[in-house]
This record gives C-alpha cells, structure tokens and sequence, in this order.
C-alpha cells in the first residue's frame, strides 16, 4: 500500500502553548484513518498544517512523496488535498450550488476575473464546475434543496453541504474536522455510510471525531493525541483496549462497554 501523506516530527507552538509536539505518522492510499483524543489535543492544529491554514513550527509534511509545508492552501487543493471545518464555513446568504461551485474555483486555470467578465473559456469551465458541484450534491442527497439559501437549512444538511464542496473539488486526501457533531443517531449512521462509500472510490479520508460509534465503526486505523503528543496508533481494537488511551480519552465506562458488546 503506497503512503499518501507522511507527517514526520510536526511541531507547532503558539507562544508558550505547543499544540502539536514532535508528530509522526503516515496516511496510506485508500484508507480511513482516524484522529481522537481530548478537547484541545491538537487535532484540529494537525488539520490545520495539512491544509496550510497555517505553516508547521518545525517537520516535515510530504503527500505522494513530495513536500508540501508551506505550500499555500490553493496549491494544496490543486494538488489533491480538500477539508471540512469544525466550525462549519458556509455562506449562508448564497444558495446550496453555488456553496458548493464556491468551492471549485481554486482547480479553474481562468480564475476569477475572467469568470466574473463571462470570458469564453469561462463559460465552459463554469459548465463543468457546475456539473462536478451537481455530481456531489446529488451523492450526499442535497438535490432537493440546492436551489435554497443554505442560511435556512438544519445543521445536518449544512454537514452534508461542506461535504460535497469538499468533494466537488477531487480530493484524493480528504480531511473531514468532527463532520458529525452535532448530528443526531440517524444521521450519524447516513454520514458513516457515506464516508464509507467515499473511502471505496478510492478517496483516503482523515477523520477527526468525538463520536466513538462512528470512529470505531468505519476506520482502517486510528491516531491518538493528547496534550499535543501522539499516544497510541493502531486498528479500532488495539486502541480500545490501550491503558494510555482509556485513561487519557475513552474511560473505563467506554473499556467496559466494549467488553460487553464485544
Ligand atoms: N490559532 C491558534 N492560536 C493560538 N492557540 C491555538 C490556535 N489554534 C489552537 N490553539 C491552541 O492549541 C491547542 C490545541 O487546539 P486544537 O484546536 O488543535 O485542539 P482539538 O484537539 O482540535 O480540540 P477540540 O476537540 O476541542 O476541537 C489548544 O490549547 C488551543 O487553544
Ligand atoms: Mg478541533
């Protein structure tokens, strides 16, 4: 199996507080992996590298062989690299398809002077943005409401609607920061299959999650932080069953549990 994203010793510290200390690990083609750990664990900081919201303190990020820190974030997207937000960043007052063709213009060669002057070349590319942002609208099922204003839609439509832009921009890493918080049992288990079918398009997915059904239900392997530092790795039952883990994340109520239900 080929890695796709190698992270070796990442640092970053703002001021006194070092959020993500010295962390190594590696995605490989066509996998979930899972990333948990505690509130302020330093998860979404991860997310934040990769994505080049902001540059590493110190190590080294490389996707298909190739180093990418300080890349800027339109390279990275060009380059195969797409997330969601934890916060979510919607734009409410715009419509569900043009949330989602937003998205797409960081992978258009015209940009977007000549898409605003409706240049020629531009129209065709707007043809295809269109299209690629409808292929997605329909896989996360939101074609009955893309002609709405995303400000009046329900929080899971609105996961769903951060789903498909970062789709909508041909992802082969997607970083996806607690895509179902917030959801309720029904929609957690819609987001986990989707996610699943994501994964089998060949699509690796790094999963960042509070809920424990839907990590230890649809992850390959699992990273865990806390306090910054990298705890434990392994499959969804080594992590159960790891001391350091339970006492730092999980708890004994959650070890018990899992005994039980097996
Ligand atoms: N832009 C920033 N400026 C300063 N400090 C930050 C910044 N981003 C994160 N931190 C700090 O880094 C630490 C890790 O935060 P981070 O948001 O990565 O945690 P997390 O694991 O995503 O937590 P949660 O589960 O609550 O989302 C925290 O102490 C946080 O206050
Ligand atoms: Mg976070």
């Amino acid at each position: 199996m080929n890695n796709l994203l190698e992270v070796q010793n990442l640092t970053k510290s703002f001021g006194g507080v070092v959020a993500n200390s010295d962390i190594s690990f590696t995605i490989e083609e066509g996998l979930i992996v899972g990333l948990i750990g505690p509130n302020g664990a330093g998860k979404s900081t991860l997310f934040n590298m990769v994505s080049a919201v902001f540059p590493p303190t110190a190590g080294v990020i490389k996707y298909k062989g190739q180093r990418i820190d300080h890349l800027p974030s339109f390279k990275i997207c060009e380059l195969g690299i797409s997330r969601t937000f934890q916060n979510l960043q919607i734009f409410k007052n715009m419509t569900v398809l043009e949330n989602v063709m937003v998205g797409h213009h960081s992978r258009t060669k015209s940009g977007m002077i000549s898409a605003a002057l409706r240049l020629p070349r531009s129209r065709k590319e707007e043809q295809i943005i269109y299209n690629a942002a409808m292929e997605q609208i329909k896989f996360v099922g939101l074609e009955d409401v893309c002609d709405v204003n995303a400000g009046s839609l329900p929080l899971g439509k609105l996961r769903l609607l951060e789903l498909a832009r970062a789709l909508a921009t041909e992802p082969q890493l997607l970083l996806l920061d607690e895509i179902a918080a917030g959801l309720n049992h029904q929609e957690t288990k819609e987001m986990s299959d989707l996610i699943k079918q994501i994964r089998d398009k060949g699509i690796s997915v790094f999963v960042v999650e509070h809920d424990m059904d839907l990590v230890m239900g649809i992850c390959d392997k699992i990273i865990v932080l806390d306090q910054g530092v990298k705890i434990a790795e392994g499959t969804p039952k080594e992590i159960q069953n790891n001391e350091k883990v339970i006492t730092a994340y999980l708890g004994e109520e959650f070890a018990e549990k899992m005994e039980v239900t097996g």
